[in-house]
C-alpha cells in the first residue's frame, strides 16, 4: 500500500503552498555544493569562499568521519540547507533508529538505498518529520558492466525507473539518479517529488570516476529539482566564481 503523507514538507511554498520543486525552489536552492573535502578546517574555508552564493550543502563519507556530523548540525542550526549523504542500507531496525536520530540533527535530506523494505523503515521512522528522504537508484559512477559486475540482470536505466516506482510506492520524498535518467523519472514520479542530480560536469569539464554526467542546464531541461556539484566546485581554484558559473548555466536553461 502507498503511504499517503510522503516526506515532502521541503517542497511546500512558505507563500502559495506549492508542493513543486521547480518551482518552490529559487536557482540557488536547487544547487547542493558536496563538501567531499578531508578535513573540518578545509569544509569551513570552503563554506567561507562560498557564503551568499550557496545555500545547500551535502556532507558525504569523507567529511562524516572527520567531524562532519557535527558541522551538518551545526550548519542546520545556523539555517544552511544539508543534505546527509549516508546512503543507509541494513535491517530494518537498524535503519529505523538511525533514521530517529538522524531527524534530531535537523538536516533537510538524507539518503537510503532503494531496497524497497529499508525505503519503509525510513519513512517510518521520519514519518511527521520535515526531513526529505532520497532513494539512491544507481551510483552515477556506474555503466552497463558495472551492473554485471554487481550481479544485477538490469542496465541501470531501467533498474533505476524500477527503484523510482518503489520509491514512490513506500512515499520516499525523492530519487537521486543521473539527470540522463531525470526526463523518465519524472514522468513515472510526477511532480511532487524531489529530482537530485550528480554526476554533473560543466562542458569541457574532468569527469573523474563519474560515467553518466550530464552538464548544469540539461540537468535543469531534463527535470532535476537540485544538482549536486563537489570536484566541480570543491576543486576549483575559484569556488565561488565555478559555483556562479553554474548557477548561470542554470539559470540559462
Ligand atoms: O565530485 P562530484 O561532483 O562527482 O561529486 C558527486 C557527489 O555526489 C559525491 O559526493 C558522490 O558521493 C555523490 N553521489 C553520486 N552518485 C550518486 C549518489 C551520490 O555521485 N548516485
Amino acid at each position: 500500500m502507498p503511504h499517503t503523507d510522503r516526506n515532502l514538507a521541503h517542497a511546500v511554498h512558505p507563500d502559495r503552498g506549492v508542493i513543486n520543486f521547480a518551482e518552490a525552489y529559487a536557482m540557488r536552492e536547487r544547487l547542493i555544493v558536496g563538501l567531499d573535502l578531508p578535513t573540518l578546517k578545509e569544509a569551513e574555508k570552503a563554506v567561507r569562499e562560498l557564503e551568499g552564493a550557496v545555500s545547500f550543502y551535502k556532507i558525504g563519507y569523507q567529511l562524516a568521519f572527520a567531524g562532519g556530523l557535527d558541522f551538518a548540525r551545526e550548519l542546520a542550526s545556523g539555517g544552511t540547507k544539508v543534505f546527509l549523504d549516508m546512503k543507509l542500507l541494513d535491517i530494518d531496525n537498524t535503519v529505523a533508529k538511525g533514521v530517529e536520530n538522524i531527524v534530531r540533527m535537523g538536516v533537510t535530506m538524507l539518503t537510503i538505498h532503494s531496497y524497497p523494505k529499508a525505503m519503509l523503515a525510513a519513512v517510518d521512522a521520519a514519518r511527521g518529520s520535515e526531513l526529505c528522504l532520497l532513494a539512491v537508484s544507481v551510483l552515477t559512477s556506474m555503466d552497463e558492466q558495472d551492473m554485471i559486475d554487481a550481479g544485477y540482470e538490469y542496465d541501470p536505466h531501467t533498474l533505476v525507473l524500477r527503484r523510482s516506482e518503489q520509491a514512490l510506492h513506500t512515499g520516499m520524498g525523492g530519487i537521486v539518479c543521473s539527470a540522463e535518467e531525470a526526463e523518465a523519472v519524472r514522468r513515472i514520479v510526477g511532480p511532487d517529488m524531489a529530482v537530485v542530480t550528480p554526476g554533473i560536469r560543466p562542458a569541457g569539464s574532468d569527469h573523474g570516476d563519474q560515467k553518466r554526467v550530464v552538464t548544469p542546464a540539461q540537468a535543469i531541461r531534463n527535470g532535476s529539482s537540485h544538482l549536486v556539484v563537489g570536484r566541480p566546485i570543491v576543486a576549483a581554484p575559484d569556488r565561488r566564481a565555478a559555483a556562479e558559473a553554474i548557477l548561470a548555466e542554470m539559470q540559462s536553461a
